[in-house]
């Protein structure tokens, strides 16, 4: 079945949210996931808010990121009740061609090392994995 993907806008911000919560994805409410953040992000030309949706239920969502060099692959998440199907290589792939549309040549993504079904997604879509790479951030707050 092909489920239709459509750009997210500020408004479909708490539709978003309720997916990430059902989908049991971590995110930062008060920090760059609450919704003034995500208004700037929404409003961004090299970042793309990805929904997948059956009919009007949003069952997936995607955010593609460029840093300029980099393209980034965040927040991928797909519905409980239809995980299994490859519909996150197809979000992955929609986001990827968004931002080679302004030039991007790498994508990247970072993923945990227990999330095991995510790992098999990225891999599936031709993402290889840098073993020995350590991820160090540095955060304004522990919220961001
Ligand atoms: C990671 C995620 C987006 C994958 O979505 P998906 O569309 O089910 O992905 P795939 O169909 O490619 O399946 C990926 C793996 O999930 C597992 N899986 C398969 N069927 C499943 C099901 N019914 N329920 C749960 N997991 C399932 C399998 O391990 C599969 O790997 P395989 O194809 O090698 O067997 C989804 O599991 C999810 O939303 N997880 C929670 C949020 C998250 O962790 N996001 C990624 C952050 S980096």
């Amino acid at each position: 079945m092909e489920y239709k993907i459509k750009h997210l806008k500020t408004s479909d911000y708490d539709q978003l949210i309720r997916l990430w919560k059902r989908a049991g994805l971590p995110y930062r409410p008060s920090g760059r996931d609450s919704v003034r953040a995500m208004a700037e992000e929404f409003s961004r030309a090299e970042t793309c808010i990805l929904g997948m949706y059956n009919d009007d239920r949003l069952i997936g969502s995607v955010i593609g990121t460029s840093d300029g060099r980099k393209g980034w692959i965040n927040r991928l998440a797909i519905d409980p009740e239809y995980r299994g199907q490859g519909l996150a290589g197809i979000l992955i792939t929609s986001a990827e061609n968004f931002l080679q549309g302004f030039g991007i040549q790498v994508m990247a993504t970072l993923i945990e090392e227990e999330n095991l079904p995510s790992i098999s997604s990225f891999k599936k879509a031709g993402y290889i994995y840098s073993p020995g790479i350590c991820y160090f951030s540095k955060r304004s707050s522990v919220d961001d």
